[in-house]
């Protein structure tokens, strides 16, 4: 059985002591849920204070990149094993807004995931078609793009414990969620060629998030769904109502 997981990706917000806030008000929130896995994902500088308040908590913590080399000289960049000595278990690898504004391409994805499956951390994989991309028709080309060329190379062992987050870019901040139906259709679409790829049982095991405006109002009607195992929330996890709301609606 797949556990559904929830994850908050902070993006661009919060200090560290706006991190604290937050992630304190959320432990009181979510102290008594079980049967979801919950993840937050604020930027690097918040890593350690928001690491140092979860400990013994049911809250994960992820960061939301990491670089493929473990050191070296790469000004500005963030190693696998410096996230590991915070405490952070996850890491969201190839998000759109990476994709777009920062030149994240298949292949930089698949550094950086095998270096975060190197150092044990479990990555989360996002992949998407933009809105020109669905008008054209061509989601299900880009998907089997995306998938194919990030996961290139994995054995069904190191697939078996990822997450992948299916994020059409047109419902990312837009206020446009997919319809369950049309966000299922692409997840089982993923574990049909997860599958292919890598076999039945890991393509079973794999979770596959859902991203995109996805709001306490949606949430039960996306994770009701089959092949929708969590989700990726960006603005609803800013706010702790929301996104305890959330959290406490995605178990199955
Ligand atoms: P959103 O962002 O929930 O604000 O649409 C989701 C994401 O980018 O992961």
């Amino acid at each position: 059985m797949r556990i559904p997981i929830i994850a908050g990706n902070w993006k661009l917000n919060k200090t560290s002591r706006e991190a604290l806030v937050l992630v304190e008000e959320l432990k009181r929130e979510v102290v008594d849920v079980g049967g979801v896995d919950i993840v937050v994902c604020p930027p690097f500088t918040a890593l350690e204070t928001v690491s140092d308040a979860i400990t013994e908590t049911n809250i994960m913590l992820g960061a939301q990149n990491v670089y493929w080399a473990d050191n070296g000289a790469f000004t500005g960049e963030i190693s696998a094993p410096m996230l590991k000595d915070l405490g952070v278990q996850y890491v969201i690898i190839g998000h759109s807004e990476r994709r777009q504004f920062f030149g994240e391409t298949n292949e930089t994805v698949n550094k950086r995931l095998r270096a975060a499956l190197k150092h044990g951390l479990t990555p989360i994989v996002c992949v998407g078609e933009n809105l020109s991309e669905r008008e054209a028709n061509q989601t299900f080309e880009v998907i089997r793009n995306h998938c194919q060329g990030s996961l290139a190379g994995l054995s069904a062992v190191e697939l078996g414990g990822m997450v992948l987050a299916y994020e059409p870019v047109w419902a990312i901040g837009t206020g446009k969620t997919a319809a369950p139906a049309q966000a299922q259709e692409v997840h089982a679409f993923i574990r049909g060629l997860l599958k292919k790829m890598f076999g039945e049982a890991a393509a079973q095991e794999t979770r596959i998030q859902y991203g995109g405006s996805v709001t306490p109002e949606n949430i039960a009607a996306l994770i009701g769904e089959a092949d929708i195992d969590g989700a990726l929330v960006g603005g609803a996890s800013l706010k702790v109502p929301s996104f305890a709301a959330i959290i406490k609606a995605a178990k199955k």
